[in-house]
């Protein structure tokens, strides 16, 4: 039995926790018949994907390596979006996915020129102009996003050949962000809503939050399809590993200044948790809590990026040297997103099955920071 290392970082997955998210996409399946696909940029691990397929349908892919990695290794149907496609990675990119979604009209014609054998399924996301993301840096909603075909500019007319129409405007947001997102699209675009044969609701629907309404979701969903007859599908990512991994790290030191003591970790919170400085994003830790009680300490990453720490956690017992800090829900846009600045020790991956046994996914040694440079 594969043993977890104690001197090395690693973040560890759990198939456990991945099930039960399962569970809950399958309750809106059986409900209503809706196809659910795997936004792989959220999530990427093919090991798991025999797993995932159990339930989802295919992928959604946003590059033709990640189309790619769907088609060698997801069962299924596939989908693609590309805020452009480049026609470099055409006609490779056709042998991978069925279905590919435009973001503007000219990469309607672009789609619809490729001299392909395949026949092609093509939607066209439009920009609902309805905006429930509450951070800025994920909201493609604003009237100058880049981000889909604003529907009044398409002045009633849904391009022909387009069997698709495609939006994404949520961010880890609930069943009545949802709703609202489809009333702007009745009043603005329900030419729309009439010419297709299906409609794709993108990602960003908290499916696996306890207190995320399923019902609620299902009664949007049977809306849309008995009204205008949709095929209804949905490409949640972060939903799927909600909460399904964590990252173990090693306290290496302790230094002291001005009254703040920082743990030296052996990882690095810009290569290893990009998200904790780009959203930002303060995630818990087990055991440390964000209050003024107990030890005090700010945990910091092992590059030279000054910046390279997470907020300042509160530990009853103190830290020392060689302590284990676990770093929660280190799943969804973590692993797809790490990198070797510095050519840090990348953490390995663990998988931890339900019957409590590992295995080990994926390791990283000198030749992975080299053979990329
Ligand atoms: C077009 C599209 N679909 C799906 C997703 C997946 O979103 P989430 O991981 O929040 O469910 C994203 C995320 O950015 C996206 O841009």
């Amino acid at each position: 039995m594969t043993a977890l290392p104690n001197d090395r970082p690693f973040y560890l997955l759990n198939e456990g926790k991945i099930q039960a998210n399962l569970a809950r996409i399958q309750e809106v399946k059986d409900a209503t018949g809706c196809n659910v696909l795997m936004a792989l940029k959220a999530f990427a691990h093919y090991q798991t994907f025999p797993l995932l397929a159990q339930t989802l349908d295919g992928c959604t892919a946003s590059s033709l390596h990640e189309a790619r990695l769907a088609h060698e290794y997801f069962p299924g149907h596939h989908h693609a979006y590309s805020p452009a496609y480049s026609p470099r990675d055409f006609p490779e990119w056709t042998d991978y996915s069925q279905t590919f979604t435009a973001n503007s009209l000219q990469q309607v014609a672009f789609l619809q020129n490729l001299p392909t054998k395949h026949n092609l399924e093509i939607g066209l996301r439009i920009n609902p102009l309805q905006r429930e993301a509450s951070n800025p840096l994920y909201d493609p909603s604003s009237p100058q996003s880049r981000l889909g075909v604003i529907a009044k500019h398409l002045k009633s007319q849904w391009p022909k050949g387009v069997t698709g129409l495609h939006m994404h405007n949520l961010c880890e947001n609930d069943s009545h962000s949802l709703e609202r997102t489809i009333e702007s699209i009745e009043r603005d675009a329900p030419f729309a809503l009439e010419a297709c044969e299906w409609i794709n609701l993108g990602g960003g629907h908290m499916i696996s939050q306890h207190d995320y309404d399923l019902d609620h979701l299902i009664q949007l969903i049977d809306h849309l399809q008995k009204t205008y007859s949709l095929r209804v599908i949905l490409e949640p990512g972060a939903a799927i590993v909600w909460e399904a991994g964590s990252l173990h790290a090693h306290v290496l030191d302790i230094v002291a200044q001005d009254e703040v003591a920082t743990a030296l970790l052996d990882i690095s919170i810009t290569a290893h948790m990009p998200d904790c400085i780009e959203m930002p994003y303060t995630p818990q830790v087990r055991e440390g809590r964000i209050t003024n009680k107990g030890c005090r300490y700010r945990l910091g990453g092992n590059s030279c990026l000054a910046g390279d720490f997470v907020g300042d956690y509160h530990f009853e017992h103190g830290l020392f040297i060689g302590d284990e800090v676990i770093f929660l829900d280190m799943a969804h846009y973590t692993t797809v997103k790490t990198h070797f600045f510095n050519g840090l020790h990348h953490p390995s991956v663990y998988l931890q099955h339900t019957d409590g046994s590992y295995t080990c996914l994926k390791t990283f040694d000198y030749t992975d920071y080299q053979s990329r440079l």
